[in-house]
């Protein structure tokens, strides 16, 4: 349970909203959930839930509308190639068929090391430097094959 293993962490987020507002606890809760077990767990959805008041479904409904939060396990990477229309002018969809052979894996897998998990996702508000991708929390810009397969190597040491 994330209150008793991170019991600290839960207090001080609940502290910074009034009692009638811990509804608006839901989004740091799910990132410490997704800290704490690498994704959020049904089990975490359902405890955030119950701590916030409300119902599972929100919770759930706010970790599927937001694509940083993940409701499977992901690797210890993940990567998120911009597969919107202004990327895929400039190639995206070239990169993302690439990135895949590259990786041995189709959009939405993790390698068999548990290294990287490639995502596509929607505009990611970078398209003057499309091609792009998101790697955790960095954006990599004007993305090309080669410049994927440093980050690659990057992310593998
Ligand atoms: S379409 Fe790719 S960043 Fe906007």
């Amino acid at each position: 349970m994330l209150k008793e293993k991170r019991a600290a962490e839960v207090a001080a987020i609940l502290s910074k909203y009034p009692h009638e507002r811990v509804r608006s606890a839901v989004m740091p809760l799910l990132y410490l959930a997704q800290e704490e077990y690498g994704f959020c767990t049904p089990d975490s959805m359902r405890e955030i839930a119950q701590i916030c008041s409300i119902d599972p479904t929100e919770v759930q409904s706010v970790a599927g509308f937001y694509t940083m939060y993940f409701e499977k396990p992901v690797g210890r990477h993940v990567v998120e190639i911009c597969d919107d229309l202004p990327c895929v002018l400039r190639g995206a969809d070239k990169l993302v068929d690439y990135a895949e052979t590259k990786l041995g894996i189709r959009a939405g897998e993790t390698t068999s090391d548990g290294a990287i998990t490639l995502k596509v996702a929607m505009c990611l508000a970078a398209c003057d430097r499309a091609p792009m991708c998101q790697v955790d929390l960095k954006y990599h810009y004007d993305l090309t094959r080669e410049k994927f397969d440093d980050m690659v190597q990057e992310l593998r040491k």
